[in-house]
């Protein structure tokens, strides 16, 4: 039986870290602050950022909400962010995602300033991690490599196999577990023998998007099974690994809620710190 990786426990650890530090730049007269744009009333957005406000006022940061309606222009958001950028007393600015369909996400991405994309989705953020020299690190990526972590689980020449290809996820999960040394494989809707790849994998990393895809018969025995899916059904949240089955296979397992997801605001709150160290050049 797999032991469960827990979310909030790893998360509460970051955040105290972080919560620690933000109280010695206090006293430099520095408060982190955090922007979060929202446009339209998205209920899982809603959570989601009402969660990222909480997070900020238990680590000490001062935080902004922008609540935008749903037929806001490009020209409007634009200008909000346009302003964000030029604030001193904003150190990071998260538009979350997904916007509504008239509006152009990564011209969005686009908009805010480099070293305050406290997302790292911005194309010079994304480039800074493929090179392996970045100031921020995609949160839910970070999230999933800060439990392995505190699990002591080792990374390096192990096989990692991640389902899924997205750029907020995917990508960068494979490209963080790349820099840690694993061997690394990236399955995705076109991939042949997707189950025979994930039967080889010692990190099993699913990022698919649909409950309940990954069975036990598609997992080695003793594997590490990170599941980042979030899916909502009849207002229940499903992760994308059947978990009652895996479990009994893995060695290591992250539950649906309370495994990635809330290390996803532990590492924003990293984030946002980092933005206003730099911001103020202080040395880590
Ligand atoms: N929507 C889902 N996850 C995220 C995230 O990490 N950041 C933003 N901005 N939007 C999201």
């Amino acid at each position: 039986m797999a032991e469960r990786m827990d979310g909030k426990l790893v998360s509460a650890s970051v955040k105290q870290r972080v919560a620690d530090e933000t109280a010695k730049l206090k006293e430099k007269g520095i408060t982190p602050g955090l922007a979060v744009i929202i446009v339209g009333d998205d209920p899982a957005s809603r959570v989601y950022v009402n969660n990222k406000k909480k997070a900020c006022a238990a680590v000490g940061f001062y935080s902004e909400e922008y609540t935008l309606p749903e037929n806001t222009t490009m020209e409007q958001l634009l200008s909000v962010i346009e302003v964000l950028n030029s604030r001193e007393d904003i150190d990071g600015i998260l538009c979350q995602l997904p916007l509504p369909e008239h509006l152009d996400e990564q011209a969005v991405i686009d908009a805010i300033a480099v070293d305050k994309d406290v997302d790292a989705f911005s194309p010079a953020n994304v480039g800074k991690i493929m090179i392996g020299n970045y100031d921020f690190l995609p949160c839910t990526p970070a999230g999933v490599m800060e439990m392995l972590k505190y699990y002591s689980i080792p990374v390096a020449g192990k096989h990692c196999v991640v389902i899924g290809r997205s750029n907020i996820v995917g990508k960068p999960a494979a490209m963080l577990m790349l820099h840690e040394n694993a061997t690394v494989t990236i399955c995705h809707s076109k991939t042949q023998n997707l189950k025979d790849i994930c039967k080889t994998a010692d990190i099993l990393v699913a990022a698919v998007g649909k409950a309940g895809f990954v069975t036990a018969d598609m997992v080695k025995d003793g594997a590490v099974v990170i599941d980042v899916g979030i899916n909502r059904i009849d207002g229940k949240l499903y992760g994308d690994v059947a978990f009652d089955e895996v479990e009994k296979k893995a060695s290591f397992i992250t539950p649906v809620p309370g495994g990635v997801g809330p290390m996803t605001i532990g590492m924003l709150m990293q984030n946002t710190l980092k933005a206003a160290k730099l911001h103020h050049n202080i040395e880590e």
